[in-house]
C-alpha cells in the first residue's frame, strides 16, 4: 500500500541562506512564502485547499511587489519578469480550480512541490537581478523614492531577463 499520510510527506523546498537576497522586504516576502509553501505541500487532505488558497492570495501580493517595484526603477527587463509571476499564477489557479470542482487534491499537491523547484530557480535568477539592481539604484521600497536613478545609454538594449546586469555598461 502507498497510503501515505501527510506525517511522511517532506517539503521539496525549505528556506535556507543560498535564497537570501539581501533586500530586507523581498527576502522577508520569500521566507513567508517558502514556509507557506512547504505547510500546503505537506498539509492533510482537508486542510490542503484552504493552505493553497492562503498560498495563492500571498502570492499575488508577493507577485505584485515585485511588478510595482519593476516599474518603479523602470527595470529594462521587467516584462518577461511580471510574465513569469503571471504564468505561475494562472497554473495556480487553474489547480485550484481543479482541486476545488474536480475533488483533485494530489494534483494540488504535486503543483506545491513542482513550485517550489520552480522558485528556487526563479530566486536564484530573476528575483536576484532584480534585488541587485533595487540596490544599485538605492530603491526604497517603504517610500518607493529611487535614490539614485540610472540612465540606460542611448540605443543600449535592456538587460536580458535573469541576466546579471553587465557591469561593463554601470557608469
Ligand atoms: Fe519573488
Ligand atoms: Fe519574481
Amino acid at each position: 500500500m502507498t497510503d501515505a499520510t501527510t506525517l511522511d510527506l517532506q517539503p521539496t523546498l525549505t528556506w535556507s541562506d543560498d535564497l537570501v537576497l539581501n533586500m530586507d522586504k523581498m527576502d522577508q516576502t520569500h521566507r513567508e512564502f517558502v514556509d507557506l509553501l512547504a505547510s500546503t505541500e505537506t498539509a492533510p487532505d482537508d486542510k490542503l485547499i484552504d493552505s493553497f488558497i492562503e498560498l495563492i492570495a500571498h502570492t499575488e501580493e508577493h507577485f505584485s511587489g515585485e511588478n510595482q517595484w519593476m516599474q518603479d526603477v523602470d527595470f529594462g527587463p521587467g516584462g518577461c519578469h511580471a510574465d513569469e509571476h503571471e504564468m505561475i499564477l494562472k497554473v495556480m489557479r487553474e489547480a485550484l480550480r481543479r482541486g476545488q470542482v474536480d475533488g483533485n487534491l494530489p494534483l494540488v499537491r504535486q503543483l506545491t512541490g513542482e513550485i517550489g523547484v520552480w522558485f528556487d530557480g526563479h530566486a536564484k535568477s530573476m528575483d536576484a537581478v532584480l534585488a541587485m539592481y533595487l540596490k544599485e539604484v538605492q530603491y526604497d521600497p517603504v517610500t518607493r523614492i529611487v535614490h539614485k536613478p540610472q540612465e540606460r545609454p542611448e540605443g543600449a538594449a535592456p538587460p536580458e531577463c535573469g541576466v546579471p546586469l553587465d557591469e561593463t555598461q554601470a557608469s
